[in-house]
């Protein structure tokens, strides 16, 4: 049985992920923003499915201080088998561009910076997987105003390209950490709070591929620099394979966040 941390995982597609795992048998350590989502958390699961959570870790994933809290706790809590990045943002909640108390778009520090840095501070899993979506394709592929500084704000642009930067980060630790196992994941457009209630794919299978990728040994799922949907391999944004930006996107993050992504 594996032991996975899964970030963001008080609500939605984690804390489905995280029943999911729990009932598989695997030992699961959750994730919320503050100690009173940590309660929601519990209570929303069953008493099998908390006989297998091994402890909820809290943080702001917001602030870079939160993503080192959530670091520090997550690596006390572990060593961990899989960990599935998936707290994020979408564009619904930002109607305007919100600073970070680090002064970062609050969409970019969530859905980018947050994953870079835990990757970068947790002991290394034998798998990660990181939560993309298709609209990545849509992205614009630069970091040129990575913090729409510049651009008339546009949420759903802000969302669509912070995903792309999930699955050019997703390439980039896959390419640099042959020992782990790292893939991406789009999990359908559906009804969680961030999906909107009017959503139209299936809910019961949104959290399915991130679970399977974090424990399975399907040849399918033990393969690293993949990218998928229901359990296929999707094709990405070219930019995704750029070797040039992957390296352009760490250096980015490790130079915010003051963290280099140890060799
Ligand atoms: N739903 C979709 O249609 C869809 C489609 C494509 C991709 N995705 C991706 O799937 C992942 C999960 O999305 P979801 O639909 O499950 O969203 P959700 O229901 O809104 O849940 C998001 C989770 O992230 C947490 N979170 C957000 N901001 C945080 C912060 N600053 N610090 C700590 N935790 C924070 C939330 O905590 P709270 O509960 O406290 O807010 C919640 O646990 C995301 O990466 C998303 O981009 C979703």
């Amino acid at each position: 049985m594996a032991r996975v941390f899964i970030t963001g995982s008080s609500d939605g597609l984690g804390l489905m992920a995280g029943r999911l795992l729990a009932s598989q048998g695997h030992a699961v350590v959750l994730h919320a923003r503050n100690p009173g989502r940590a309660e929601d958390t519990r209570a929303a699961l069953s008493q099998s499915e908390l006989a297998q959570v091994a402890g909820v870790v809290t943080g702001d994933l917001a602030g870079l201080a939160g993503m080192r809290q959530v670091a520090e706790q997550a690596n006390a809590a572990g060593p961990f088998d899989a960990v599935i990045h998936n707290a994020g943002v979408g564009h619904r909640d930002q109607p305007r561009r919100v600073a970070t108390e680090d002064g970062f778009s609050r969409v970019f520090a969530v859905n980018v910076l947050a994953p870079y840095l835990l990757t970068a501070l947790m002991k290394r899993p034998r798998r990660l997987v990181y939560l993309s979506s298709g609209l990545h394709r849509d992205a614009e592929a630069s970091l040129a105003d990575a913090q729409w500084e510049r651009r008339r704000w546009d949420g759903f642009g802000a969302y669509s390209d912070s995903k792309l930067l999930d699955v050019v980060l997703t390439f980039a630790v896959a390419r640099r950490w042959l020992d782990v196992r790292c893939n991406g994941v789009e999990p359908g457009w559906v009804p969680t709070k961030m999906g909107g209630p009017t959503a139209p794919d299936d809910l019961s299978l949104a959290p399915v591929t991130q679970a399977w990728l974090a424990v399975s040994d399907d040849d399918a799922a033990a393969g690293t620099g993949g990218y998928f949907f229901h359990q296929q391999p999707q094709q990405v944004h070219p930019a995704a394979r750029d070797v040039a930006f992957q390296d352009e996107l760490l250096a980015y993050c490790a130079r915010l966040s003051g963290t280099e992504l140890p060799s």
